[in-house]
């Protein structure tokens, strides 16, 4: 693994010859622990709505809130690529706010690119943010953001060749649109290795089988620190929810016992003084 900071055209040249690897991380700790590992790309994704601030979904996260995660990881990675995710409404409504919200994400918290959910609809506003001068990944399959209109989380394309199409034209108008990568995510296997080998541009999947240019996972749900969002991408890789209850447990037996703090844990002070006080 070479030190260098991990770029976009690097990871472009991988594409067919080796496979790039990608988590989330939403602050400090856990950035550094994934830039460390030597992870390629990290994703300050919007699920930090539901891993870190408790909401039911992805729908109600803000720029603002975005930032404030982003900032924590810009700070802190050294090597992987940074990416952004542009949370729901954030570029929707206007090309003049979608710009400003993706270069905030550049300027204000140190991402090298952004990730937008969409279809092929929403490419154009994926081009505007690209013609800016700001790297774009296109976010297509499951889109969390507007899973309700999807009629829930369920795998998208499997179930007509008119779906399977959709997905297809959906990869490849946010390919036209400039995009870097493509993120398909709950897509048939099958469908996303021939997505992969239409697009000159990489692919990158979360449930959507092993031809993927490059893998993705939230990181919390690798290693038991979130429930996960209900189908079953991932893989546990770890138990630190486990091991964090435990210690947790250990730490309120150890009040109740007295056996914390002990004599390592407090400090000293001269007798004499203690003597005067009482
Ligand atoms: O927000 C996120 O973490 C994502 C991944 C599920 C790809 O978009």
């Amino acid at each position: 693994m070479a030190n260098s900071k991990v770029t976009i055209p690097e990871l472009q040249s991988w594409k067919g010859k080796r496979k790039f690897t990608m988590l989330t991380a939403y602050d400090a700790p856990l950035a550094r622990l994934v830039d460390q590992a030597g992870i390629d790309v990290i994703l300050v994704g919007d699920s930090l709505g539901m891993v870190m601030l408790g909401y039911s979904g992805t729908s109600p996260v803000t720029m603002d809130e975005m930032i404030h995660h982003a900032k924590a990881v810009g700070r802190t990675a050294k090597r992987s690529l940074l990416v952004g995710d542009m949370p729901f409404m954030s570029y929707q409504a206007d090309a003049t706010e979608a710009i400003h919200n993706a270069g905030r994400h550049i300027k204000e918290a140190g991402m090298d690119c952004v990730k937008l959910e969409g279809t092929a609809k929403q490419a154009p506003i994926a081009r505007v943010i690209v013609d800016a001068g700001i790297a774009v990944i296109g976010h297509i399959g499951l889109t969390p953001q507007t899973a309700a209109s999807l009629g829930g989380v369920n795998v998208q394309g499997g179930g007509s060749l008119d779906a399977a199409r959709r997905i297809l034209d959906d990869a490849l108008a946010m390919e036209v649109a400039g995009c870097w990568a493509v993120l398909m995510e709950a897509v048939p296997a099958a469908l996303a290795g021939l997505i992969t080998r239409k697009l000159k541009v990489p692919t990158i999947g979360i449930g959507a089988g092993p031809d993927c240019d490059g893998q993705v996972l939230v990181t919390h749900e690798m290693f038991g620190l979130f429930a996960g969002f209900g189908l079953p991408f991932g893989r546990r890789y770890g138990e630190a929810g486990e091991l964090i209850s435990r210690g947790i447990h250990q730490y309120a037996e150890d009040i109740h016992s007295g056996a914390f703090p002990g004599p390592e844990n407090s400090f000293p002070i001269d007798e004499a003084i203690l003597r005067e006080l009482e």
